[in-house]
């Protein structure tokens, strides 16, 4: 399955990849650190906050933990030839924080960085262009217990580790992404609390917020001060559509959180008024200080869109509970989310115009290229012929998303790549094992990893055998 470039390893292993020039729709696949490579306690990695939420009971569906996941620590040159048998262009993975710097600041811990050395070598050799998220959850542990992202050396350590990494590897890395959803690391890690580090501070978490922000700012900073690659981060965006006219502030204080809490200081560098509006705390001159605004204003060189499904906010129906996703938005008030058929097995709406909406409306506000840094279905895939899953409704999501993702471009988006969420089967943090996203089975028995029929679809779509 290999299709190892036959030039010598270290001619690839020079090439400077930066963002595709848009020409064509690349395509790719993704995966995180804490989700695929088990090995949590190899080569001198430290605990992170998802060792230590793992083993609270009653955080995770099945009391599972990335201990083991997919043993990709251990596997990932297998991994590597199963990118490249699909014949996409890009993999996008992300970096371990706690096996760079254990202790979260200072040690650097050289086999950390050497086994990405060997990711990144192992990718080139097969023609895979590597991109890297700098911050896909995993904060190192010794950071949390000094307050994680509610104080603001974090954003400062997060700029040295970045600089640490970056100068290892972006002489063959030249796309990276400082974080990963930072909504996810906000909101539901620090007031829902139903992802690491299992904070409830209500409108305490928009401090979270702008020390994201910040620290994608000072991150970005320093990897251009040294290296000539393209630095962007990567959000979850959703197209909030109010259900009726009367939810319709609701949507628009949704928004605020969701959407623009990160795009307003990205493009106008500032937080709105209608971010002001739901998040006071944000006005705060202790917490956002004299220049912090101007050095995120701009400081994306391209953005990353991960979209699954729209936000549907309605008001809440007398006698009937609010949404639990309410806990994710401090301040906004209760609401009810509505969620159509058809949908899939973590029960999120299947709405492929969502995306094509949120890559034009994305594009006009920010100007930037974006990339489609993932997409995908979790599946019940439960279906066999001869051992492979046969998951026509992850290939029917993949489908239409995709066709969705070049109407946008049509419509004059500037949208680079698409990117699949995900490679293998993997640790869906609170749900544990319990959805599968990948694109590859993994038996939990032996760890033998088995394409699914929609990894032979896209290998034929990357090969333009069949057009979206
Ligand atoms: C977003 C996250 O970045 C990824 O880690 C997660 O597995 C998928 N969405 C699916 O929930």
């Amino acid at each position: 399955m290999s299709t190892v470039d036959p030039r010598p390893a270290d001619t690839a292993a020079r090439l400077p990849h930066r963002l595709p020039d848009g020409s064509v729709l690349e395509l790719g696949t993704a995966t995180a650190a804490y989700q695929i490579e088990g090995a949590v306690d190899v080569d001198g990695r430290g605990p992170s906050v998802w060792d230590t939420f793992t083993a609270r009971p009653g955080t995770i569906k099945d009391a599972s933990s990335g201990a083991t996941a997919c043993d990709s620590y251990h596997r990932h040159l297998e991994d590597a030839d199963l990118v490249a048998g699909l014949g996409v262009r890009w993999y996008r993975f992300s970096i371990a924080w706690p096996r760079i710097q254990p202790e979260g600041r200072g040690r650097v811990e050289t086999r950390g960085l050497d086994h990405y050395d060997r990711v990144v070598d192992a990718l080139l050799e097969r023609r895979i262009v590597p991109t890297a998220t700098l911050y896909h959850w995993d904060l190192p542990q010794a950071l949390e217990d000094e307050g994680g992202w509610l104080v603001r050396s974090t954003a400062e350590a997060f700029a040295d580790y970045a600089e640490v990494v970056a100068d290892r590897l972006a002489d063959r890395v030249g796309v990276w992404a400082t974080h990963n959803e930072p909504w996810c690391t906000a909101y539901l890690g620090h007031s829902a609390g139903v992802f690491a580090p299992g904070r409830r501070e209500g409108g305490g978490a928009h401090r979270a917020v702008h020390h994201l922000n910040l620290s994608h700012a000072l991150a970005a900073e320093r990897i251009r001060a040294a290296h000539a690659v393209d630095v962007g981060t990567v959000l979850n965006l959703a197209p909030v559509w109010p259900e009726r006219p009367e939810a319709e502030p609701l949507a628009e204080r949704i928004d605020a959180l969701r959407n623009r809490v990160w795009l307003d200081p990205l493009v106008d560098g500032e937080y709105g008024e209608s971010v002001l509006a739901v998040a006071p705390e944000l006005a705060d001159a202790e917490l956002v200080r004299p220049g912090d605004l101007e050095l995120v204003q701009g400081s994306a060189d391209w953005l990353g869109v991960n979209y699954y499904t729209p936000t549907r906010p309605d008001l809440v129906v007398p006698g009937r509970p609010p949404h639990p996703e309410g806990a994710a938005y401090p301040g906004v008030g209760d609401f009810d989310l509505v969620v159509r058929e058809p949908r899939t097995d973590i029960g999120w709406e299947v709405v492929a115009d969502g995306l094509e909406e949120l890559l034009v409306e994305t594009h006009r506000r920010t100007g930037l290229p974006i990339l489609v840094t993932e997409n995908g279905a979790a599946c019940a895939d439960a279906e066999r012929v001869d051992g492979v899953v046969q998951d026509d409704d992850r290939i029917d999501y993949l489908r239409g998303h995709l066709a969705a993702t070049h109407r946008a471009r049509a419509a004059g988006a500037d949208v680079r790549a698409y990117v699949v969420w995900t490679l293998l089967d993997n640790f869906e943090w609170a749900e544990g094992y319990t959805k599968t996203f990948g694109l590859v089975h993994i038996d939990p028995a032996d760890q033998t990893r088995t394409p699914k029929a929609s990894y032979r679809w896209l290998a034929q779509v990357a090969r333009g055998e069949v057009t979206p």
